[in-house]
């Protein structure tokens, strides 16, 4: 029996599969974001630690005899936040989040201090953990002053699960402080955010063993010291759920943000346009991502703004769409990253008219959305990862007019897995099996198998490549206008 904890934006999800990965039982527990100032994006920890405790509890209720035979925990997490601790392990501040974008200055200034580009193969973006260091060090500098360790989300939830302080290479590529394709800390990148590799964890691959549970949890739980997987970021550890660990493969995830994920075997980077290139899980595989910020979320604002709940709002798209919609939405309602690396970019409606209703406005959210993930692809493949076929994931992929739209407009195949949960939690799990094993290769990863496929329509894909034209165009237009 193996558990797999991923610690998501919206709240934490605890899931636990028996040796031949099938799900067992699943808890959860809801976590929110606060949002003190415009742009800023916040989350206590002891929240995450109160959340594990409820989802622990909940499995052991419901399913003690199955928690008993646990042999491996897993940890997955949202990636990039910055959490700060004292000498004494005390939370100096609230995490800042990987969608706040406070540090759009600091960007620029460590941009010019070190060849972030070359080393961490990544541009230096608003909600990388790097820039935030810089944006404490400039404007709370006696937080900064006190700062003895800096940790992502999840490997905050470990050191309270372990005593340890450990990360691993996954996560750890999304601070900007890792030389990506040597998988060790920079000394250089740490030095350019007035930080040393004392202040960093120990680092291990996903797959490996980082710890093990505390001997009072373990008691409390009615389990043993079982080994804590390395883990992943929230994304890779969806592409172990998914199989997606080979060149080629990829996933794309309609989840709060857009995700497109591209397995790959080498180090490959693109800036230029912000695509995302970070270690994967296991030994020497890396992977490639375009993200974009606001995918399920810019129909949870409409939701909100309309107090329609997304359900009813989803409904009102047919599941084949005649024509695009006349109106264009820009997706960019809490910035932008992959293309734009914008993180003051605004979203927009163009092209309304007095006769456009609620339904079309739906589409054109669903339309603005899949318009940002063909942006994603088309970037990936300048960057060398031609995807011809994707997993889709999250909790956009339920609506089939949402998908529907996203084949044509994408250009992909999307490939839906048969029944069953394989996100990041799931993943950890994996990831939880392979560092209990000793081994990470297709017995532990092995792909889900596909129970349909959804396929571009010829006839709406070359209507929406016009409407692609737009979409590119309208980004520059109106940021020339300061909108
Ligand atoms: C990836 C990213 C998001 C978070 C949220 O770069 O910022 O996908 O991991 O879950």
């Amino acid at each position: 029996m193996y558990l797999g904890l991923d610690l998501g934006t919206s709240g934490i999800k605890a899931m636990l599969v028996d040796d031949e990965f099938n799900m067992v039982a699943v808890a959860h527990a809801p976590l929110s974001v606060s949002r003190p100032h415009s742009g800023w994006s916040e989350q206590d920890p002891d929240d995450w630690i109160a959340a594990t405790e409820a989802v622990l509890g909940k499995l052991r209720n419901d399913h003690p005899g199955a928690l008993a035979k646990l042999q491996g925990i897993g940890l997955s997490g949202h990636m990039h936040g910055a959490t700060l601790l004292d000498a004494s392990d005390k939370v100096l501040r609230p995490c800042i989040l990987w969608n706040d974008g406070r540090s759009g200055a600091q960007c620029e200034t460590l941009t010019e201090r070190a060849d972030f580009h070359g080393i961490a193969g990544n541009l230096v973006m608003a909600g990388f953990t790097a820039p935030k260091l810089l944006w404490v060090a400039e404007n709370e500098p006696e937080i900064f002053a006190q700062t003895a360790k800096v940790l992502l989300p999840k490997d905050y939830l470990r050191l309270w699960l372990t005593g340890e302080y450990m990360s691993e290479m996954s996560d750890a590529a999304g601070t900007l402080w890792l030389d990506v394709a040597a998988r060790d800390w920079s000394d250089e990148l740490l030095a350019a955010t007035g930080l040393e590799r004392s202040q960093m964890p120990g680092l291990v691959e996903g797959s490996d063993v980082s710890g093990h549970l505390r001997p009072e949890l373990a008691e409390a739980w009615g389990v043993g010291q079982v080994p804590v997987a390395g883990g992943a970021g929230d994304n890779a550890a969806t592409a172990c759920g998914m199989g997606v660990m080979e060149p080629g493969t990829g996933f794309l995830s309609l989840g709060t943000s857009g995700v497109l994920f591209a397995a790959t075997d080498r180090y490959q980077p693109n800036t230029g346009d912000a695509v995302h290139t970070f270690c994967h899980a296991i030994p020497d595989t890396w992977h490639q991502m375009g993200v974009f910020l606001s995918a399920t979320d810019s129909l949870t604002w409409l939701s909100e703004i309309t107090g329609t709940p997304v359900p009813e709002l989803a409904s009102l798209v047919p599941e084949k769409v005649e024509a695009p919609a006349r109106v264009t939405f820009l997706p960019y309602l809490s910035g932008e990253r992959t293309p734009l690396n914008d993180p003051s970019a605004s979203g927009a409606f163009l092209g309304l008219r007095r006769d456009v209703d609620r339904a079309e406005m739906v589409q054109a959210v669903m339309e603005g959305v899949a318009m940002a993930f063909a942006d994603c692809v088309r970037v990936l493949g300048k960057a060398g990862t031609g995807l011809e076929a994707a997993y889709a994931v999250g909790g956009g992929a339920r609506s089939r007019a949402w998908l529907e739209l996203m084949a044509s407009i994408t250009g992909l195949r999307l490939l839906l897995p048969r029944d069953g949960d394989y996100g990041a939690a799931f993943g950890a799990a994996k990831l939880a099996a392979a560092a209990a094993l000793g081994r990470h290769d297709a017995t532990v990863f092995g792909p889900p198998e596909v129970g349909e496929e959804v396929l571009p329509d010829a006839r709406l894909t070359e209507a929406y490549a016009k409407k692609y034209e737009i979409y590119r165009a309208a980004y520059p237009a109106l940021k020339a206008l300061n909108v």
